[in-house]
């Protein structure tokens, strides 16, 4: 991925995102890790027209990319990943992972919630064992995978402590860990920092661009923090109010992938935000 610092005056590229437009790839590209091809998502209400959650998304992800979708409340964020994770089909559309269309859950997919879900009973290499259990992986194997996981995620000396001697953080790290243990291909966080306090957040936003990176797993992170979508992201997928659709697309092209915090002081790291907050303001009122 390619993070070098761009020589631009602009801070960001800007691609308009023309209505519901599927523009086809050329056929040299490598293939997406993740694909969304026209998807709209409709949901059955108790009135006769049915509920539009989100409408004709088009975004391909490439391997070891990290995307971030930003947008108000209600737009289809969740809905998004979802689709990803195959709990929820798309009502017209494809969503493909490695160019293979998504059917159901399945094992390519690791799925990350703002609560950790540790289990309070099991010591923390159990709970990232756990993600395991149901795979046929051998004990032995799955150990070593659990003992590494934990180490990449900095928590090899809390292995054997529980859920309730771990900071919030902490907790959140070995979650990560879990999710990692079961090499998927595509990692989503769904608003994984937005119970923790300021500090905590910021440190743990490291913590992650740096595991995340080391692994090279390409990530999807849903978050309405915008500071946090320009200093984590390769690349910003704006979303409209509902109907979600996509309206803008940022390439943010800046140094420190693995430091947000250095990042996030970046005058065009800034800049970035500032122009994410007239975009979103933007999107509301069209909507
Ligand atoms: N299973 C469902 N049935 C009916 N409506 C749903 C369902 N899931 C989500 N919605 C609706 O779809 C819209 C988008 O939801 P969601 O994806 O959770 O938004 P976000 O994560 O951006 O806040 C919301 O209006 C929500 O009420
Ligand atoms: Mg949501």
């Amino acid at each position: 991925m390619n993070a070098a610092v761009s020589q631009s005056a602009s801070p960001v590229e800007l691609k308009p995102r023309p209505e519901a437009q599927a523009v086809p790839e050329p056929q040299t590209k490598a293939t997406p890790a993740l694909s969304f091809d026209g998807v709209t998502k409709r949901f059955a209400n108790r009135t006769a027209t049915p509920f539009t959650a989100v409408e004709g998304l088009s975004f391909d992800i490439a391997p070891g990319e990290f995307v971030s979708i930003v947008g108000p409340s209600g737009c289809g964020k969740s809905t998004v990943l979802n689709m990803t994770a195959g709990l929820d089909r798309p009502t017209e559309g494809r969503v493909a992972l490695n160019g293979e269309a998504v059917t159901g859950p399945n094992v390519h997919v690791g799925f990350m919630l703002q609560k950790d879900l540790l289990l309070p009973w099991r010591s923390i290499l159990r709970n990232v064992e756990f993600g395991l259990e149901a795979r046929p992986i051998g004990k032995a194997e799955r150990r070593e995978r659990a003992l590494r996981e934990l180490a990449r995620c900095r928590l090899q000396d809390f292995a054997h402590h529980y859920p309730f001697q771990l900071s919030g953080g902490m907790r959140q790290r070995a979650a990560l860990a879990r999710t990692l243990a079961i090499q998927p291909d595509v990692v989503l966080l769904d608003e994984p920092f937005s119970a923790l306090d300021a500090q905590t957040k910021l440190l743990l936003q490291r913590s992650f661009a740096r595991t995340i990176h080391a692994s090279g797993v390409t990530t999807l992170l849903i978050t309405h923090d915008l500071s946090e979508a320009v200093a984590m992201s390769d690349r910003i997928l704006v979303m409209s109010e509902r109907p979600g659709r996509i309206v803008e697309e940022m390439d943010l092209d800046l140094p420190h992938r693995d430091d947000p915090i250095a990042r996030q002081a970046l005058p065009r790291a800034r800049e970035a935000i500032a122009h994410l907050f007239q975009s979103l303001h933007l999107a509301e009122r069209e909507a």
